[in-house]
């Protein structure tokens, strides 16, 4: 019978938190007074940008290629080592490029600049610029948000190699088919090895 009873006293207890008594007094934001003109609801709004930018930063790969060690570690690296550019180049018929220190250029531009630069990317490979320029408006400014409260830190990456020129180790080197070469596929039809391209 005891259990019973509970629910419609747990039900009054409700409905009288729901009137007025019990409402959360709102929560001050944290930046309250760096910026008084800010309400709590823009303290909310900075939060989940700033909150997406890691999302997509982590989900994205920039970490992949842009921070030092990190698929060796298993993604487990601190955020403050977090794309600060890598020593490990990308050899091929481009010459060979280094994945860029982004918490320095970041820190170079505000966030129109990077809005407008990321929109027109064009770089070398192996970077995958293609897909900042696909990527909403809303999502490279959380990028933005998000890497700028990291900071500046760390060195800029070695400068990119001209075509021909073998850098030193660590690289990865893309070796191209021959002009005229016959095609993966076919060779694997007719027994053969199965070049990685
Ligand atoms: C597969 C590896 C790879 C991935 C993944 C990758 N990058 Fe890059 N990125 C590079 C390399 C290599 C360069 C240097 C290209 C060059 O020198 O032309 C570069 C260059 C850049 C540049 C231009 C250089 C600079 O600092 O201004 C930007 C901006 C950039 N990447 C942002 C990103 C962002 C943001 C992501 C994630 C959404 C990302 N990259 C993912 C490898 C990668």
């Amino acid at each position: 019978m005891r259990p019973r009873n509970r629910f419609p006293l747990l039900f009054v207890v409700f409905l009288a938190c729901t009137a007025t008594a019990c409402r959360p007094a709102p929560v001050a934001p944290a930046d309250a007074a760096a910026s008084p003109a800010a309400g709590p609801a823009d303290s909310v709004a900075s939060d989940a940008l700033l909150a997406h930018g890691e999302y997509i930063v982590r989900i994205g790969g920039c970490n992949d290629c842009h921070t030092p060690g990190y698929a060796q570690r298993g993604g487990d690296v601190p955020k403050d080592e977090w794309l600060t550019g890598s020593p490990l180049g990308y050899h091929g018929p481009w010459g060979t490029t280094y994945a860029s220190n982004l918490r320095l250029t970041i820190a170079n531009l505000d966030e129109a600049q990077w809005l407008a630069y990321t929109a027109n990317l064009h770089t070398r490979p192996i970077m995958p610029d293609f897909m900042l320029r696909a990527m909403r408006e809303h999502d490279r400014r959380a990028i933005h948000r998000f890497v700028r409260s990291l900071g500046a830190a760390g060195r800029p990456a070695p400068a990119a190699l001209p075509p021909g020129q073998l850098p030193p180790p660590p690289y990865f080197e893309l070796v191209a088919p021959a002009p005229g070469a016959p095609r993966p596929e076919r060779q694997q039809a007719a027994g053969g090895q199965v070049p990685v391209l």
